[in-house]
């Protein structure tokens, strides 16, 4: 699986990084495949993070994703595109996220930390197939 599904998260939207976010993702070398700016759902939101759904976290994550508009992306490279995101995205807390990725460079909090990509090449298919089921 070359592509990985991109979320621009809603705080990156209600900031105006969408530009940002895209720019850095084509720069390296990325392309995208489809884009859709959406609101996503709760029924979305739940499938797409059924992995997380006993976590504690878990309504405040569905509240966050769902409160506003995201851009949702999928982008295509070589093999293992989906780890090339990860690596632009930064670890998980922007706290923690080194200058030079997304996470590092724009954000400050781990809730609201501007982007999502898939972790691994059965997450894209599987979240892909969510988002976008005419790609799969
Ligand atoms: P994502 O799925 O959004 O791309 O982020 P990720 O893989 O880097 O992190 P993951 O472990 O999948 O967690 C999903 C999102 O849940 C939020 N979170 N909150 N309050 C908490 O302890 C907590 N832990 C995780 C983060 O916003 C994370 O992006
Ligand atoms: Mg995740």
């Amino acid at each position: 699986m070359n592509r990985t599904l991109v979320i621009c998260k809603p705080d990156a939207v209600e900031r105006g990084l969408v530009g940002e976010l895209v720019g850095r993702l084509e720069r390296k070398g990325l392309r995208l495949v489809a884009a859709q700016l959406r609101t996503i759902d709760e029924t979305t939101a739940s499938a797409h993070y059924q992995e997380h759904r006993d976590k504690p976290f878990y309504g405040d994550l569905v509240g966050f994703i769902t409160r506003s508009p995201s851009l949702v992306l999928v982008v295509e490279g070589p093999e293992d595109t989906w780890r090339i995101v990860r690596t632009l995205m930064g670890p998980t807390d922007p706290a923690e996220a080194p200058p030079g990725t997304i996470r590092g460079d724009l954000g400050t909090v781990l809730t609201e930390n501007l982007v999502h990509g898939s972790d691994s090449a059965d997450s894209a298919e599987r979240e892909i197939g969510i988002f976008f089921p005419g790609l799969t």
